[in-house]
């Protein structure tokens, strides 16, 4: 299922990594964070080379809705509570500077990529309560943002919304793959281990002097211990043509109503069911965002429809910083939450001054930091999930659900006293893997809108043949 941004944007092959090399700077991952940070290193004169398991944009940001937004649904108020007012003016001022650096690139490096400027709303269905304490805070962190009493725009009614105004959406891959022309990358290389100073791929290895994890979940579990800290959650976008003429861009404060945004040539992005990786055993995700849209607007034309996840810290703030202090070279990013254009802009900004600078990260990023007051809720509900993911039982179906696998279904089935993971594809043969995820062992769901095996706990996932589709995983199954 390609996106309608895979659908409209071509981007140059670059051949995979075979034999040793040097650098000064690895970056593990071709998308928006691992391009943009490869960007602003040579911008200071460090040379660097990507490593992109995929293709360039293969990865969440070819997947994105594009929104770039300092407002990243309702946060602001919340993180005044739990991180103070010096973490939030950190947040609030690098994720505002990050949509000009934005225009500033795409005008210097003269890119076409649709940049428009475009208000940004967080819109509640039904009580307005926490819009207003949202806009209070961020007026208190000097943002131009208020609450604005009702979406007018919106073709279905709401309670308010908090409008942030002069933000912007762009094509993301025109921009990605405009950057990308100018480094140094090599694609279908994963790396699959990091020793001794280089990482190592199938066919070649790269010795470096730093190295960042730009790969979206670390693949690295010791040191970092980043599985214990994120989960993945999968969202549904679908391109709608010939439906409503969008100035705004609109996000529910809830993620129960859809996500909105213009994208030119009469086209909507138009979408939403934030889920837990893993969680989608039923499907109808589409079907479901189709049929609301055609309530709205019954005419539109379904251009296209994809799914794509991203890394939900248990603190909801982004990790940027040294991956551990146990490896003084190491950079990550990660923990984007959804709102990954302008905290893969703020990365690159402060990654780049770490490793050019010798500079800190800042504190409201930093990966070592353990806001308890923000955390604990969170932890004790995701640990327990990963926990349960891992130690989930025999859970057996009979043989005969196996045998009764219908075509286009899949099952969790025992097979010669092991569990599996069964597909029957359309022609009627069967597609047979391993129950345990390759990352830790969590047992596999099935994705029915995917046509996919997900990992739960940290949300690695497979195709029906066992490749890996997404990581932290560096292993396929079977
Ligand atoms: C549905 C959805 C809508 C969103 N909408 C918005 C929005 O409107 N605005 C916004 O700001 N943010 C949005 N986000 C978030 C944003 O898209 C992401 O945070 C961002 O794209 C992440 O970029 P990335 O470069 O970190 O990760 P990715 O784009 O996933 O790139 C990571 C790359 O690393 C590669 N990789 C992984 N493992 C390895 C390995 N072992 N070796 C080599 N390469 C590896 C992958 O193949 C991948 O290409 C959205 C996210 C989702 C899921
Ligand atoms: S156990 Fe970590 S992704 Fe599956």
């Amino acid at each position: 299922m390609a996106s309608y941004w895979h659908q409209t944007a071509q981007g140059k092959e670059h051949e995979e990594l075979a034999g040793d090399r040097e650098a000064d700077v690895v970056v593990i991952g071709g998308g928006i964070t691992g391009v943009l940070t490869a960007y602003m290193l040579k911008r200071a004169g460090i040379s660097s080379v990507i490593l992109e398991a995929d293709r360039v944009g293969g990865g969440t940001t070819g997947g994105t809705t594009g929104k770039i937004t300092a407002q990243h649904g309702l946060l602001y108020a919340k993180l005044l509570s739990e991180f103070g007012k010096e973490r939030s003016r950190e947040y609030a001022a690098i994720n505002l500077e990050a949509v000009e650096r934005f225009k500033e690139i795409i005008d210097a490096e003269g890119i076409d990529c649709g940049f428009t400027r475009a208000d940004s709303y967080v819109y509640a269905l039904q009580d307005a309560t926490a819009l207003k304490e949202e806009a209070e805070a961020m007026r208190r962190l000097s943002f131009d943002a208020e609450y604005v009493g009702l979406a007018k725009e919106l073709p279905f009614p709401t309670a308010g919304a908090v409008r942030l105004k002069d933000q912007a959406y762009f094509h993301p891959l025109k921009f990605l793959y405009a950057l990308a022309e100018k480094l140094t990358i090599f694609e279908r290389t994963r790396v699959l281990e990091v020793k001794d100073g280089a990482v190592h791929t199938k066919l070649g290895s790269v010795r470096f002097k730093h190295l960042v994890f730009a790969c979206r979940y670390p693949i690295v579990n010791i040191p970092g211990y980043y599985f214990l800290r994120m989960s993945q959650q999968r969202s549904y976008l679908t391109a709608l043509r010939g439906c409503a003429d969008l100035k705004g861009m609109y996000v529910d404060a809830n993620s129960n109503g859809p996500t909105l945004r213009p994208a030119g040539e009469d086209v909507l992005i138009f979408g939403g069911f934030d889920v837990r990786s893993g969680k989608n055993p039923a499907g109808g995700k589409f079907t479901s965002l189709l049929q609301q849209a055609r309530t709205f607007w019954p005419g539109c034309e379904l251009v296209a429809q994809w799914s794509a996840e991203d890394c939900r810290p248990i603190d909801n703030v982004p990790y940027i910083g040294l991956y551990s202090e146990a490896e003084p070279a190491w950079y990550v990013a990660t923990g984007f939450n959804k709102w990954g254009m302008t905290s893969a802009m703020a990365a690159a900004t402060i990654l780049t001054g770490m490793i050019a600078e010798g500079k800190d990260t800042l504190k409201v990023y930093a990966p070592a930091r353990f806001e308890v007051a923000a955390s604990a809720k969170n932890l004790a509900g995701d640990v327990g999930e990963t926990v349960s993911g891992l130690l989930k039982g025999i859970y057996s179906v009979p043989e005969e659900a196996f045998q009764n696998v219908e075509r286009g279904k899949a099952a969790l089935a025992e097979l010669d006293g092991e569990r599996a993971c069964v597909y029957r594809d359309d022609s009627g043969r069967t597609h047979v893997l391993p129950s345990r995820c390759s990352h830790l062992g969590c047992r596999l769901e099935w994705n029915a809108d995917d046509t996919a095996w997900e990992c739960p706990c940290h949300g690695s996932r497979f195709d029906i043949d066992g490749a890996i589709l997404d990581g932290p995983t560096v292993k396929p199954m079977g």
